[in-house]
């Protein structure tokens, strides 16, 4: 597997082909791929929705700006979702992690205040975000990292009492006639970013 290759042909897909859909084995290697996800002291302070029910992603997708079609017609949509309340996290989070990683929490974020540890978590669950984009491709799978959709809208739809939402991803194969497929639209990325 060359993962340089990979990386240049993945890409953000626009157009899914409505017909294909994930396997069961796939999914289940998609559902250990973010459970292994690595986090600031282990903290792992997320869940994940993975939805393929036709009802619910209509409802997301009429909350999901210019990223609708892709919501209605791929194969499955990933929420990753954060604590709501620092303190949930702390009460069933904390007493789970090693004293070192308990200290560390205690003397280094809580300090930063409700913001600083709101920023803290979500920056946790983009790791798994990342992770998740690095391995779609690994598998042959295309996807959709989506930030423009209403994150108060599909909370209400989602109606997790623990969580709530932070960013979308959607999944499946793509339209072969997809216009942003690196083939068609050349990646586009800067070259002075190493100082
Ligand atoms: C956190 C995040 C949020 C994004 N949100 C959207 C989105 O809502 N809709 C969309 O079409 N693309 C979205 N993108 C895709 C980016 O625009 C894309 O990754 C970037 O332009 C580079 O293109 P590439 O992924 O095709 O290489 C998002 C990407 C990231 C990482």
């Amino acid at each position: 597997m060359n993962i340089l290759k990979i990386l240049q042909e993945r890409y953000t897909t626009k157009h899914y082909d409505p017909t294909l859909r994930l396997s069961e084995g796939e999914l289940q290697q998609i559902r250990e791929i973010l459970r292994l996800a690595p986090s600031s002291i282990n903290s792992q302070p997320w869940a994940f929705d993975i939805l393929s029910d036709e009802e619910t992603k209509a409802r997301l997708s009429e909350h999901s700006m210019s990223n609708r079609e892709r919501v209605q017609t791929a194969s499955h949509i990933i929420v990753l979702n954060v604590y709501r309340s620092i303190q949930t996290f702390e009460e069933e989070r904390l007493p789970t992690l090693t004293t070192g990683a308990q200290s560390f929490y205690r003397s280094q974020i809580a300090p930063r205040g409700e913001e600083g540890v709101r920023s803290w978590m979500e920056r946790q669950v983009y790791i798994a975000l990342g992770v998740l984009l690095t391995a779609l491709p690994m598998m042959g799978i295309d996807s959709t990292p989506m930030e423009g959709i209403e994150l108060e809208a599909y909370d209400a739809i989602l109606g997790h009492e623990k969580y709530r939402p932070l960013v979308a991803v959607a999944l499946g194969r793509r339209d072969p006639e997809d216009e942003n497929q690196p083939s068609r639209t050349p990646k586009s990325r800067r070259t002075d970013v190493f100082l």
